[in-house]
């Protein structure tokens, strides 16, 4: 065996050399890697090896470039030089494939003669999600083998195209033996050399890019259809065009060289900056400082639920998911029955799309059973409750739990801002009890807010941490505050759109700002798709706001044909004159002078007092880190994800902006605005916010 580097062995089986890489967690091609790839791809060339196999060590082949790198010196070989020695060696070299090839993984993967791989692998074009492209050659590539709309596909959606799937796409040559890789990639090399195969160089390979020249409707029909979900991001065009430049460009290199230049203006922009950090948040939001990864845990074998509405409906379907077994309790049979059937209309119309199985709709419906008695929760390992939002009666729930749940279990509330402390002090057992905050529609939504009270063990928050992962949540840990991260932040956003309206702001110039910034709606098409009578109630209503007004004259949203908007028969949403009166109305009345107000003041009074809020919960100790904040902004509550979240958008504006416009409406607004303490001491220390650690 020869040590190439401190990551890299090389070493024989008979004719065929072996190429190791141990590099975890993912053997990120680091400078390190690459600098063992390019030497050992060197010294086995030189040898009298008869071919050349790749394989990693750990859980995965190279899962990419190494993304902590990006924006710093590059030092040593670079990926290209790595490529150039693979593809340019004399005798066959055969890539290994176990866990995932992604990004530069399979960039450097399509540079070997032949890919073989086990049938649990995956191999992917990621880049996009990081708000980049292949840049290694991968949108040249790519397509000369998978062919133009398959190429579109895969860099666009950045989707992880399993081994068997790779196979019939001519990614992978051949799949081996789970658990048997490096025995099966021998044999192959071993063929290779046996048949005298060629050195199959895909960059060589026109034949499918020839296919879509002079088909300029392929990129344009692809831009279309996908219009919608591409909105605001830049990456996916990018993409679209570096795939395009393979089919027009006269040659390789010359493909090769657009990409280089779109990759280039991809890394060079604020999109992927924030891409790439909220890569490293959302990773970061599972570490809690004072809960070690290795906290014993507690096993959830089982679950209950008290609530069947849609709320309690949407959590047991993640559990019946997960293949664990649920019991819904409602008061009433009817109730009761009306949740489960809206279970298993959810699944089925899951079903019918080509989600799940006929098979799978059984038994996961077959896993959640209902029930008129909470007494059936004594054998549970945890309980979630999901009724309205009422101290009182969440109190008497958790005093009935308490009194019937087995010593261990976990107890848990839904509640979207209550005082969990409150709650948990009716229980003799306050060290139990945790806030599972799940957002609508519950199966679908990825954000869990796990509240931490006063009293919750460790052990519970390592179990909920480990549980949400396990049902497919991102989880970030929160402190009890009212409305928790974040609602108490939405609550700044919703205050200054209705005083927005009251100043001359159109509900509609509000929504375009934010919709423009990138959120999917605004929050006066978002009340209208809700339903404007959520909470309203006819019999107290007094036209004293502007819903009461709507709502009374069965303006309610959507699903009366009007709210704030018109809506025709296809729900597309028109500005209303209706709507407007009652706006003057109310101003009038109100004697206030309305004014013109700029696309940027809005965008400035609805984000700005955001970031604020975000600012005073890190200043409280309610979240642990800004970037926990912005985890819960964009998978919660729509923020675009290439603004990489509030908190890392003030530090995008800058901090100091941030505050000096806060000061400003502070001064001529009032208090509501008043800067938190903790964005003060990051300006005056001229830090940002992502010099806050945990
Ligand atoms: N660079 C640096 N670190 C990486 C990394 C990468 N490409 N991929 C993963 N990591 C780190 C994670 O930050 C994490 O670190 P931590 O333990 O300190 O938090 C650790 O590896 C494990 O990652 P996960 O927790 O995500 O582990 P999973 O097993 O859940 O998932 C994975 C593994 C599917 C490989 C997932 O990590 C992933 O999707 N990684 C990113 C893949 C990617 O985007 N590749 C393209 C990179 S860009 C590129 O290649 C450009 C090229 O075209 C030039």
């Amino acid at each position: 065996m020869t040590e190439i580097n401190s990551v890299t062995t090389l070493t024989r089986d008979g004719d065929i050399a072996i190429i190791t890489l141990n590099s975890p967690p993912v053997n990120a091609l680091s400078a390190k890697v690459r600098e063992g790839l390019f030497e050992g791809f060197k010294a086995a060339g030189a040898s009298d090896a008869k071919a050349i196999v790749l394989v990693c060590e750990g859980r995965t082949f190279i899962a990419g470039a190494d993304i902590s790198e990006f924006g710093g010196a590059m030092a040593g070989p670079s990926l290209f030089d790595v490529q150039d020695m693979m593809e340019g060696s004399p005798k066959p070299v055969i890539a290994a494939i176990h866990g995932t090839a992604l990004g530069g993984g399979l960039e450097v993967a399509l540079c070997a003669h032949y890919r073989v791989a086990v049938p649990s692998a995956r191999v992917g074009l990621p880049e996009v999600a990081l708000g980049l492209l292949p840049g290694a050659g991968g949108t040249q590539r790519l397509p000369r083998i998978v062919g133009v709309e398959a190429a579109l596909d895969m860099v666009t959606s950045g989707r992880h195209v399993p081994a068997k799937q790779a196979l019939a796409m001519g990614l992978v040559d051949e799949l081996v033996e789970e658990g048997k890789l490096i025995e099966g990639a021998l044999a192959f090399a071993r063929k290779a050399v046996a048949e005298n195969k060629p050195l199959v160089k895909v960059r060589d390979n026109n034949e499918k890019l020839d296919i879509a020249k002079g088909h300029p409707e392929i990129f344009a029909d692809f831009r279309k259809a996908n219009a919608r979900k591409f909105r605001g991001f830049m990456a996916p065009e990018n993409n679209i065009k570096a795939v395009e430049a393979a089919v027009n460009s006269a040659n390789f290199d010359e493909g090769l060289k657009a990409e280089r230049t779109l990759f280039g203006e991809l890394m060079m922009g604020q999109q992927s900056a924030a891409q790439r950090y909220y890569f490293f948040a959302e990773r970061q939001a599972n570490k809690i400082p004072d809960v070690p990864d290795d906290t014993a845990t507690r096993p959830i074998k089982s679950v209950g639920i008290i609530g069947a509405g849609t709320m309690g409906g949407g959590i047991a379907m993640n559990f019946a998911n997960a293949g664990i077994p649920v019991i819904i309790v409602e008061q009433e049979q009817a109730p009761l029955d009306r949740g489960l059937g809206v279970i298993r209309k959810n699944y089925e119309r899951t079903a019918s799309r080509g989600g799940i199985t006929a098979e799978q709709v059984e038994q996961r419906t077959g896993l959640i059973t209902g029930s008129l008695s909470m007494e059936d929760f004594k054998d549970v390992d945890l309980v979630i409750e999901a009724v309205f939002e009422r101290m009182d009666v969440k109190k008497s729930i958790f005093e009935r739990l308490d009194a019937i749940c087995k010593p261990g279990a976990i107890l848990a509330t839904n509640t979207s801002g209550l005082n969990i402390d409150e709650i948990a002090s009716v229980t003799k057992r306050p060290q139990d009890v945790i806030g599972l905050h799940f957002f609508s529609p519950a199966n679908v939504m990825k954000l869990l807010e796990i509240v931490r009270a006063d009293h919750t063990a460790k052990d519970v928050i390592a179990t909920s941490m480990k549980l949400a992962k396990q049902i497919g949540k991102v989880a970030v840990l929160v402190g009890v505050t009212p409305g928790f991260v974040g609602n108490r932040i939405l609550g700044q956003r919703q205050r200054e759109a209705q005083k927005l309206v009251m100043e001359g702001a159109m509900p509609w110039d509000i929504d375009r700002v934010l919709y423009d910034f990138g959120f999917p709606m605004g929050p006066f098409a978002m009340s209208d798709l809700a339903g404007l009578d959520i909470g309203w109630v006819k019999e107290k209503s007094n036209g004293e706001s502007i819903r009461d007004v709507l709502c009374e004259m069965d303006r309610r949203g959507q699903k009366t044909g009007a709210g704030y908007y018109d809506y025709d028969e296809n729900r597309n949403a028109k500005p209303s004159p209706v709507t407007e009166q009652i706006i003057n109305d109310f101003i009038v009345k109100s004697g206030a002078n309305p004014r013109k107000i700029s696309d940027e003041e809005i965008l400035e009074r609805c984000v700005y007092p955001m970031i604020n809020e975000g600012a005073k919960i890190l200043e409280e100790g309610k979240a642990i880190r800004p970037s926990d904040v912005d985890v819960v902004w964009v998978n919660g509550y729509g923020w675009p994800v290439y603004r990489g979240g509030p908190m890392h958008y003030g530090d995008q504006v800058g901090p100091d902006k941030v505050l000096a416009k806060m000061q400003e409406f502070q001064a001529t607004m009032g208090d509501t605005f008043k800067p938190s303490a903790l964005l003060e001491k990051l300006v005056a220390e001229g830090k940002k916010f992502s010099d806050i650690k945990a």
